[in-house]
């Protein structure tokens, strides 16, 4: 059944693929980071797994470009894994905010101040605090691990240009984290605990290496061609129920509605997506429409998934 589908997939996906890539020219490339503004605003690609390692790919797939916030769904994980669920959702609340996700708006406005979900800026830079390591250096390079070992990709690293871009004109995001230190969120060094949330943001991936991630999510944590349980069903299912509400930021009730899937999008343009016990996905189109998410990649996610029944609702 499973390979009857993939090859269906792979005959249908250039098709739909030219079709969503008309949609780039209505949206942007991300600025704020100076170096994402030398993203490719036509490309588009999309990478997909099932679990005998069958792929179905099209478009730009041989493109690199950086995690951002889909890093955060692997460092709430990892944050999970090494503090466990009560010492973590003491930092950061359960709920969607129906703001932007750099916004800081909400951080004064409820007691206890702390970030309403681990997937906005907010959030994942007090997970970030949380990475065990003695060091900033040592929980960075913990996280680099976790997401090679995730992606069976021993070569993934930063895009140090991305990086540093990102560390030279972060003013809003440390605004936040100074504002959470002193709202008591924060362990340690803020410029520390930002280090390592910069790093992880700029971790330099293709949709292949997403697709592998998520592969390892749709099966609950365990990477289906190996066998090895990477990450306990349980944190796997925190991070799929996060990504359904609030992966895709305030656009994560539109997305469930026309795609239905787990979903987490970040500023480059990449999407990691999946089909629960079946496929991991990975996308990348670099041109954003107004919420942060690729607009091309949503639109190509929503005739796949409407095309093969795959929502969850
Ligand atoms: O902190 C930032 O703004 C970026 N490093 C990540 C933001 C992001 O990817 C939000 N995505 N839609």
């Amino acid at each position: 059944m499973s390979l009857i589908e993939i090859d269906r997939i792979q005959e249908l996906l250039p098709q739909w693929l030219e079709t969503s890539r008309q949609q780039c020219g209505y949206g942007k490339v991300a600025s704020y980071i100076p170096e994402l503004s030398n993203s490719p605003i036509d490309a588009l690609g999309i990478h997909i797994m099932d679990a005998q390692g069958q792929s179905a790919s099209a478009g730009d797939t041989g493109l690199s470009f950086t995690m951002q916030s889909i890093s955060k769904v692997f460092t709430l994980i990892l944050a999970l894994m090494d503090n466990g669920e009560n010492v973590v959702f003491d930092k950061v609340g359960m709920e969607p905010t129906g703001d932007n996700f750099n916004s800081m708006l909400k951080l004064e406005l409820v007691q206890p101040g702390i970030p309403f979900n681990p997937l906005i800026n907010a959030g994942a830079i007090a997970i970030s605090s949380l990475i065990a390591g003695s060091n900033p250096a040592e929980k960075s390079a913990r996280v680099l691990d976790f997401l090679r070992q995730l992606s069976n990709n021993s070569s993934l690293n930063y895009d140090l240009e991305v990086y540093r871009s990102e560390k030279d004109t972060a003013n809003l995001n440390r605004s936040m984290a100074y504002f959470l230190k002193d709202n008591g969120v924060l362990q340690g060094q803020v410029e520390d605990v930002l280090d390592v949330y910069f790093r992880h943001c700029s971790v330099s991936v293709t949709c292949a290496d997403l697709a592998q991630m998520a592969l390892v999510l749709a099966h609950n944590g365990k990477n289906p061609l190996t066998g090895e349980e990477l990450i306990p069903r349980r944190y796997v299912q925190i991070a799929k129920t996060f990504m359904i509400t609030c992966g895709m930021y305030n656009a994560s009730g539109e997305f469930a509605i026309q795609v239905g899937l787990p979903a987490k999008s970040g500023v480059s343009g990449g999407i990691l997506s999946m089909v629960p016990g079946r496929y991991g996905i990975g996308l990348v189109g670099p041109s954003l429409n107004r919420k942060g998410n690729s607009i091309a990649g949503v639109a190509l996610l929503e005739a796949i998934s409407q095309e093969f029944d795959w929502s969850l609702f």
